[in-house]
């Protein structure tokens, strides 16, 4: 099974250090958010991976690539721990890009010819997972019971109305329907959709498909998913683990804490930090 992130968005959200660095390669500890991508599709025994990247991400393939003479001067030193930093991540990773923003459907167009007719993963960049199974194991675990395309799903995550809603049928597994972002009170459901796909080969068919029809715009996938569920070949796994949504400032200052929290160097500078807000009434 291959896996597919999706990376060539702008990431306006973080204007203006997004004029120069991907979103993508934003810290969360010392490791850019992308590794904890690739970290979960390993662990997952996904080892061949495709980027969908642009031409303004030239640094995202940098990351990937192999950083010679840092190896050869830590060789020199005999420094094994710093060695070991920069060691190649080990899964194949490809790049495609998409030469203009035209949506995720355009997106995931761009992936068809490399699938050679597999299921795949694909995860959107912002959504970091922590916990065990790894997430993208899980969707293959659903996979391989019912051999549907995959929905991961998390109940009540707060504003329903931020997500993609799942509307589920009789059997607590299917997808019935599926709203984006509905209206408040009008959701189907509180078993919300995040970042992570696994889609079957038919659901690219679809993809394609929807795209020989689209006149112009962005094009998201919609028409290909909406097809498949009204086949009843979609199916949703609510996962378990911490999600970490480092879509926007916020969020990804939780992931940071997170990170720190969980790191031992780190966590009582955090509790200092802390409490020192609390004793001065927070900062103003
Ligand atoms: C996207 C998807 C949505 C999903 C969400 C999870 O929305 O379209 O279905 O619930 O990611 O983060 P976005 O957050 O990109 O607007």
């Amino acid at each position: 099974m291959k896996g597919v992130i999706i990376a060539a968005g702008y990431g306006t959200r973080f204007l203006p250090v997004t004029k120069t660095v991907p979103k993508e390669l934003l810290p969360v500890g010392t490791k850019p958010s992308i590794a904890y991508i690739l970290e979960e599709f390993l662990a997952s025994g996904i080892e061949e991976i495709i980027v969908v990247t642009s031409r303004r991400k030239k640094s995202l393939e940098d990351y990937f690539d192999r950083e010679m003479e840092l190896e050869e001067v830590f060789r020199r030193e005999g420094r094994a721990d710093k060695l070991a930093a920069i060691a190649p991540c080990g899964a194949k990773v490809s790049f495609v890009r998409q030469a203009e923003m035209r949506g995720t459907g355009h997106a995931l167009l761009q992936v068809k010819p490399f699938l050679g007719g597999e299921p795949c993963v694909v995860a959107y960049p912002d959504d970091l997972h922590i916990g065990s199974p790894p997430l993208a194991l899980q969707l293959i675990e659903a996979y391989e019971r019912t051999g549907k395309s995959i929905l991961a799903t998390i109940l009540e995550p707060g504003d329903v109305s931020r997500y993609g809603v799942v509307g589920p049928a009789a059997d607590g597994l299917t997808v019935k329907s599926f709203v984006e972002k509905p209206a408040p009170g009008s959701e189907p459901s509180h078993e919300v959709s995040i970042g992570r796909y696994l889609y079957t080969p038919d659901f690219f068919d679809l993809v394609e498909e929807g795209w020989g029809r689209h006149s112009g715009g962005e094009y998201f996938h919609t028409y290909a998913l909406d097809a498949l569920i009204a086949a009843g070949r979609v199916a949703f796994k609510r996962v378990s683990g911490t999600r970490l949504d480092t879509g926007d400032p916020a969020g990804y200052l939780e992931a940071i804490l997170a990170d720190a929290a969980a790191n031992p160097a780190l966590r009582p500078v955090l509790e200092r930090f802390a409490r020192g807000m609390l004793a001065s009434g927070g900062a103003s």
